[in-house]
């Protein structure tokens, strides 16, 4: 494996039939994101072990400092020194959140609630991300928040700290919008209900309940009791990474050799539909040492290499797993049979097309993957080739290229890794340790 700069374009995979290591992966990206938010709020200090350091992360960070609160690193962990619910400041720029459309999905329920008016933008990518889905709620809540047409980022917000409770049907089901009516709940005085179709990660509501909150889940709505203090002095331990881990728990199965331990992963059943699939479709998966930290089980996480066959996967899989089809699809790419990946239209509208971007790019490694409007099929082949494949600036579809290249006859060059840094800044270093 070759990386021609840390910053760099383009990264080169050779294929490898021994995978062997015990690895420990960094902090979940969704609950690093929650733990700066959520600890802003709370009335005082919030440690935090274990921050995923990426770009995405490293933004939520950068734009509440933009907001008065002070946030610093103390040996390996991140201090927040909370202001309480009213104690943010309007920021003094407009408000950049990069590449992370966590950060500004779930900043636009917080900002909805200020006493004061903002701007928020991002890159190229975040600028075609539709956010009408969390504008609607939050105008039904008394916010007022212009974007271009209606859906697009840049987003002028007028702050309203006298927003009204609601209870809300969600349209689609996406833990980013439920976590934004959470946090606006968070202000409004009464009870705000979201009703979820499907269930999805429950960090917000996990991590606010850690902090104090009053939550109430009935079934599939969840609630929360607005204008209650968050409290002080929480210390929270973040998990490795499930989403990350994905990408080795399908290299050891893929690669002929291998048996790779995964320690401290987060394995919330919200996010565990990866290892479900995946033992589905054969895999030798095992956890271990299964434990509650800070709200959220953890496990160790044992693979070993696995003859997969295709199996059908439909709507109600798909908010476990939506992050992990890029992955799951290198792994049905070589799986014996058919894989169908269906209703899952959501993967339009990630950081990049994923549904195209997975079929153009594995197709040029010989796959057999087809584009429908709502997923893919996926006809399994005995072996994939290198090629030239670019990842279109999507750090997980880079991520899943580089595993196929592991697997791959001859030499895989994979364009455009830059964006690997939003979640997973170790990922080439990780990809090298484990490999013999
Ligand atoms: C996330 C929710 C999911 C996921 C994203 C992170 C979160 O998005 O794809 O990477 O941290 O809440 P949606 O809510 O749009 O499904």
């Amino acid at each position: 494996m070759k990386i021609n700069h840390p910053n760099s374009s383009y990264l080169i995979i050779n294929p490898t039939n021994k995978l062997e290591e015990t690895i420990t992966l960094p902090g979940d990206k969704s609950i690093s994101h929650r733990a700066v938010m959520i600890g802003a709020l709370a009335e005082g200090k919030t440690e935090v072990e274990g921050f995923l350091e990426g770009d995405d992360c490293l933004n939520t960070v950068k734009v509440f400092q933009s907001m008065g609160i002070k946030i610093e690193r103390v040996d390996n962990n991140l201090i927040i020194y909370g202001q309480g619910l009213r104690g943010l400041k309007k920021p003094t720029d407009v408000i950049d959140v990069g590449n992370s459309g966590t950060t500004m999905r779930l900043l636009l329920g917080i900002l909805a609630a200020q006493r004061f008016d903002s701007c928020l933008t991002g890159d190229e990518s975040i600028q075609r991300r539709p956010m009408r889905r969390v504008i609607e709620p939050l105008s039904q809540m008394g916010a007022k928040i212009l974007a271009k047409d209606g859906n697009f980022a840049p987003l002028e917000v007028f702050g309203n700290p006298n927003l009204a409770p609601i209870r809300y049907f969600l349209p689609v089901a996406s833990a980013q919008v439920k976590s934004a009516i959470l946090l606006a709940g968070l202000f409004a005085s009464g009870v705000t209900s979201v009703i979820e179709p499907l269930p999805t990660r429950d960090h917000t509501e996990r991590m606010l309940s850690y902090f104090g909150a009053q939550i109430i889940k009935d079934d599939m709505s969840i609630s929360i009791v607005g204008d209650i203090p968050l409290q002080s002095n929480k210390k929270i331990k973040v998990p490795g990474d499930i989403s990350s881990a994905a990408f080795f728990i399908v290299a050891a199965c893929l690669v002929e050799d291998a048996e790779i331990t995964i320690l401290n992963v987060g394995v919330n059943p919200t996010r565990t539909g990866i290892l479900d699939v995946l033992k589905e479709m054969g895999a030798n998966i095992t956890l271990e040492n299964q434990k509650m930290i800070c709200g959220e089980l953890t496990a160790d996480i044992v693979v070993k290499s696995s003859r997969l066959k295709g199996i059908s996967i439909r709507r109600s899989m798909i908010p476990r797993l939506i992050d992990e089809i890029p992955i799951l699809t290198v792994a049905a790419g070589l799986a014996e049979g058919r894989t169908e990946i269906r209703e899952a239209k959501e993967l339009r509208v990630k950081e990049t097309d994923r549904i195209k971007s997975m079929s153009t790019e594995l197709n040029k490694m010989g796959a057999k993957v087809m584009e429908v409007e709502d997923g893919l099929i996926i006809d399994g082949v005995k072996y994939l080739v290198g090629a030239e494949v670019e990842s279109y600036g999507d750090h997980r579809t880079a991520m899943s290229l580089a595993i196929a290249g592991l697997v791959a006859k001859g030499e895989t060059k994979i364009n455009n890794v830059a964006c690997i840094q939003t979640s997973f800044p170790e990922f080439t270093k990780t990809l090298k340790n484990v490999q013999m």
